[in-house]
């Protein structure tokens, strides 16, 4: 099967009379004992579905969790006492603050790097144990070159983790490269409707599966069934969705970078997020306060478009400049999209 119709037909139940189409939500605490389920805190029907539609575009086998923050602190916490994690200086801030904190805790040491440098990240991968690269990065829109660093990390004898929430499966597979996990933030583009918090981890490692799952059983940072339904029918239509916020973004694009008051557009040429930079923090404040179509909101991914100045939160480095917007392009028409960012803009440079 293609990807497009994978993305419609897997994790339903088998083609049988009096089956129902889609996976039903299985609100369980614990299960009749001696089969493999046992307790709700383990395993459920629901999320099994789900594993097999997000593991089947990934590549891998996929383990879901209560959000993506979950998933990267069940990683995170892999890493050995007094061991060195790489990881992107413009990396989604709730990752590096997580980073941060195991290192004020003596945990981990943590070397921050520009992902862009691939010199210096493979240079930064000889005494690491783990190397996170998320590509495009959060919100600074870098790329990495995943499969160089790939290989440098494990030549060193690292795991590399990816956060693949901005490429989303369709646009960018990891573990293609030989990447050890992928990570998901399910909130944004595969729930793609702002009304879910999920996370997910995919490899093709075993080991590390069953490593993370003890973690996961351990500590009970699982979704609900619910969720894990809403994200497993997002997938059903993450294609399409994609396939029109990026068509949106990359004509917004053509758009921003004629107009001489942005002082810079980045836009890796795919996807439907957007980092667009203006002279100063004021007019960026201006711009999230002008628009009547775009929300104001932090969090991405969804069929509505939204924005927002990121430094407005004081967690994001000062090596983000004050005057960026994230833009995160949803499925409107463009024109109407277009329309209501021109006028914002025009309102806050003129
Ligand atoms: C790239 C990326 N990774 C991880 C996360 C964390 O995900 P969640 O909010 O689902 O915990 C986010 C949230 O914005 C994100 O943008």
């Amino acid at each position: 099967m293609r990807p497009a119709t994978r993305a419609v037909h897997l994790g339903r139940p088998p083609h049988e009379p009096d089956q129902p189409l889609n996976t039903p939500i299985t609100m369980a605490s614990t299960y009749v004992a001696g089969g493999d389920m046992e307790y709700g805190r383990y395993d459920n029907p629901t999320w099994r579905a789900f594993e097999e539609a997000l593991g089947a575009r990934e590549g891998g086998r996929c383990l879901p969790f209560a959000s993506g923050l979950a998933a990267v602190a069940t990683i995170l916490d892999l890493v050995g006492n007094g061991q060195k994690v790489v990881a992107p200086r413009h990396a989604y801030n709730g990752s590096v603050m997580q980073l941060a904190d195991l290192e004020t805790r003596g945990r981990v040491t943590a070397q921050l790097v520009d992902i862009t440098d691939t010199d210096a990240v493979v240079a930064a991968c000889e005494d690491a144990s783990l190397v996170w690269l998320e590509s495009p990065t959060n919100p600074a829109m870098e790329l990495a070159d995943i499969a160089t660093i790939t290989k440098a990390a494990h030549d060193a004898g690292a795991y590399v983790v990816v956060d693949n929430t901005f490429a989303t499966p369709i646009l960018q597979q990891p573990l293609e490269w030989d990447v050890d996990l992928v990570v998901h933030s399910a909130t944004k583009f595969i729930g793609g409707h702002a009304d879910l918090l999920m996370g997910a981890i995919i490899t093709r490692d075993d080991e590390l599966h069953a490593v993370l799952k003890g973690r996961r059983d351990l500590v009970g940072a699982i979704p609900g069934a619910f969720e894990a339904w809403l994200a497993l029918r997002g997938l059903r239509t993450l294609p399409l969705r994609l396939e029109k916020s990026q068509a949106n973004a990359q004509e917004l694009v053509r758009r921003l970078r004629d107009r001489p008051d942005v002082t810079e557009v980045r836009y890796p040429g795919f996807g439907a997020m957007i980092a667009l930079v203006l002279p100063h923090g004021g007019a960026a404040d201006l711009v999230q306060h002008s628009t009547r179509l775009w929300i104001y909101a932090t969090s991405l991914g969804g069929v509505e478009s939204t924005l927002e100045r990121r430094r407005r939160w004081k967690s994001e480095p000062a090596t983000i400049p004050d005057g960026l917007i994230r833009l995160s392009v949803g499925i409107e028409d463009v024109e109407d999209l277009w329309e209501d960012l021109a006028q914002a803009l025009d309102s806050a440079t003129t």
